[in-house]
């Protein structure tokens, strides 16, 4: 069937199509519906479902016979160690840690935080959860202690599994402290944690409130698998948004199923026991859906890889990593891409590694640039595919379905909405626009299975993000066009999120960081192009009347701040110290003019500018920076 058939076939009986994807999973009763619409504009999948994630992702591929096959391999350049662990042993592993955790009192809808490195046990612990029903929250190494604190008071876990250490390749990042930290700076107090002990650093426990991962599972009876309801929560995963409150993304059980099921094989053209990798980290959606979920309920081999595209030990890693564990379907960013690259203009290395089982490159995180699209596919030789989610979506909006059909590539677009998905572009008045126009990117209601059904503890906030602004859609946040053939184009975020390296960071988050310093009256963050990160945060301070402080020691000073309190992730290095912020009349700082200007973009400024001088004194302050050459 062509890609047109099968989204006339899902458009023409929704019901009909999700019920029939549904049948690859195993139920523990299965759905006798997919679609629940009695709470809309909170849809649900497969409400009247009982089923296991756990199950469907380990338990089931060792009954069929397939135990002996390879689940996980972990490499890790950073620490030079490999290992396997196949399905029969990631069984009994996971069963024998959800009976310790149960042990100690977690149950079905517990909540567990977990903050862990790119080592298998991260997917053992997050597998362990989905075993018991208890609804993980898996935070990325890269946060702060206090972004760590957030999470944990939004979330209550009863239980944290943590790791010693995580290793970067300049130093080890010192894991324990940074959750001790953070547990005393919240007010909410998990029952205990269960600290995975790593050979590059082994952590000091607090008694009564620490177990080492190892110890606490002597003993214990493995849990078998709990069945939950289809709309259980399976994780919650946090995300950035306007402000500093990272929104807490959840994921239904049996929708999450069914929907990354159908991708791996129609997104992602892989089969059972073929060989995926997705190069990003647990903490991310990519991590959730690509390293753990996906390919495991598809009885794949999945890769987690502990290392950089660059620099452990140089830019042929990730070719290595293919060829040794012959990857038929690989995905990564856009910018780890572009750091290859750097490396390896002509892409030499490549020429070093057999990579015949290597059939496509998908990427995702960020926009993907013509130049290296055009890069990859000359080194590679393979299709370079785009796709287009989020966090929200867990799974791609818009992709080139390489299972269904091969479509025409478009650079600079991520291809065709999938099934599932009525992608419009709306113009300010919410109605569709015609093609080729630029307008907000929505999605008609229902989102599809796999999907946010809401945000957790906060059904008020889901609704104001994403549902209010255009009723009877979901709001993307993203702005874009559609073209004659019906391909998407992503050309920018709607809000203050930015993506730094396929990392996606609130500005507002940021400014709030910066406000809290004490010389500091006022205060913005733009993203400004970066040839290797897409995007880089860059601050603009207006310090308070009076300060004795050099603007250096004031910059440098933020610059620490930020690190301490969002972490190294948000890759705060710059900021200029400035007379006055460019406003409109009415007080609102006109960010994304000041974004056109320091990236030399055509501007206007706008009519109701408060100060058109205040412009200027921006564009001579960025051209200290080598910003804004050339402006219009
Ligand atoms: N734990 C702790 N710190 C981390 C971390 C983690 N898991 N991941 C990153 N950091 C730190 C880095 O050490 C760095 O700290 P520094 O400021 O002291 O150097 C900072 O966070 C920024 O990291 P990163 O964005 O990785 O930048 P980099 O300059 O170290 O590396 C790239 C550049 C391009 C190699 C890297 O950004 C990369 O691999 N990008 C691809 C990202 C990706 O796959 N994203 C997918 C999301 S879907
Ligand atoms: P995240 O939730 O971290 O996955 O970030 C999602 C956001 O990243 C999207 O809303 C887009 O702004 C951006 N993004 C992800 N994939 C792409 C892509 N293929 N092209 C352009 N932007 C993308």
């Amino acid at each position: 069937m062509a890609y047109a058939d099968v989204y006339a076939g899902w458009k023409a009986n929704p019901e009909a199509f999700w019920m029939e994807q549904s049948k690859s999973i195993d139920w523990h009763s299965a759905p006798t519906h997919a679609l629940n619409a009695t709470r809309a504009p909170f849809y649900e999948w497969y409400t009247d479902s009982m089923v296991n994630t756990c199950w469907n992702a380990v338990d089931r591929h060792v009954e069929a016979g397939r135990g002996a096959q390879i689940a996980i391999i972990h490499d890790s350049p950073v620490t030079r160690t490999k290992h396997s662990i196949t399905y029969a042993e990631l069984r009994n592993r996971v069963a024998s840690l959800a009976g310790a955790l149960r042990a100690k009192g977690v149950e079905k809808g517990d909540r567990v935080l977990i903050y862990m490195p790119m080592v298998p046990e991260a997917l053992e612990a997050m597998l362990a959860c989905a075993r018991l029903g208890a609804v993980h929250s898996v935070v990325f190494g890269g946060f702060a202690a206090s972004e760590l604190a957030v999470r944990i008071d939004d979330c209550k876990p009863k239980a944290i599994i943590a790791a010693s250490c995580g290793v970067e390749p300049s130093r080890v990042i010192h894991y324990k402290p940074l959750l001790d930290g953070a547990i005393d700076m919240a007010t909410h107090k998990p029952d205990f944690c269960v600290i995975f002990q790593r050979e590059q650093e082994v952590a000091k426990l607090i008694e009564g409130r620490d177990v080492s991962w190892h110890g606490f599972q002597y003993g214990v009876e493995p849990a078998d698998c709990v069945p939950v309801p289809g709309n259980h929560p399976a994780y919650i995963l946090y995300t950035s948004g306007t402000t500093g409150a990272p929104k807490g993304v959840v994921r239904a059980t049996a929708g999450h199923l069914v929907a990354l099921n159908w991708t791996m094989k129609n997104v992602y053209n892989v089969d059972t026991g073929d060989v995926f990798w997705a190069a990003s980290d647990v903490g991310w959606v990519v991590g959730h859906s690509y390293i753990c979920y996906g390919p495991l309920i598809a009885g794949c081999t999945t890769i987690v890889f502990e290392g950089k595209p660059v620099g452990t030990p140089d830019a042929g890693t990730f070719w290595r990593v293919i060829a040794e564990h012959k990857v038929k379907s690989f995905f990564t960013a856009p910018t780890a891409l572009r750091a290859i690259k750097r490396d390896d203009p002509q892409g030499k290395l490549v020429a070093d590694y057999n990579l015949s089982n290597l059939k496509t490159l998908y990427l995702a995180g960020e926009r993907a640039d013509p130049d290296t699209i055009n890069w990859a596919m000359t080194a590679l030789k393979i299709p370079v595919i785009d796709h287009w989610w989020q966090t929200e979506t867990g799974w791609a909006i818009a992709a080139n379905p390489m299972g269904i059909e091969a479509l025409p590539v478009k650079i600079g677009s991520p291809s065709v909405p999938m099934p599932g998905y009525d992608v419009q572009v709306l113009d300010e008045g919410g109605h569709p626009a015609p093609p080729g126009t630029l307008g907000a990117i929505a999605v008609k209601l229902p989102l599809p299975p796999g999907t946010l059904p809401t945000l957790w503890n906060a059904e008020d906030r889901f609704e104001k993000s994403y549902l209010t602004t255009y009723p009877g859609y979901y709001e993307t946040g993203d702005a874009g066009y559609i073209d004659d053939d019906g391909y998407l184009y992503i050309m920018a975020r709607t809000d203050d999120v930015i993506n730094v390296a396929g990392h996606r960071l609130s500005t507002g988050a940021m400014e709030e960081v910066l406000a809290s310093h004490p010389d500091v009256a006022e205060c913005a963050v733009i993203g400004v192009a970066d040839q290797l990160k897409g995007q880089s945060p860059l601050g603009f301070l207006c310090l308070n009347a009076g300060t004795t402080k050099s603007d250096a020691d004031v910059i440098a000073e933020c610059v620490k701040l930020m690190r301490a309190r969002i972490g190294p992730v948000a890759d705060f290095k710059r900021a200029l110290v400035i007379q006055r912020l460019p406003k409109t009349r009415s007080g609102k700082i006109l960010r994304s003019t000041m974004v056109k200007i320091a990236d030399s973009a055509p501007f206007k400024a706008p009519a109701t500018i408060e100060d058109p001088a205040a412009l200027d004194e921006i564009r001579t302050a960025l051209q200290t920076l080598g910003l804004a050459n050339g402006t219009a």
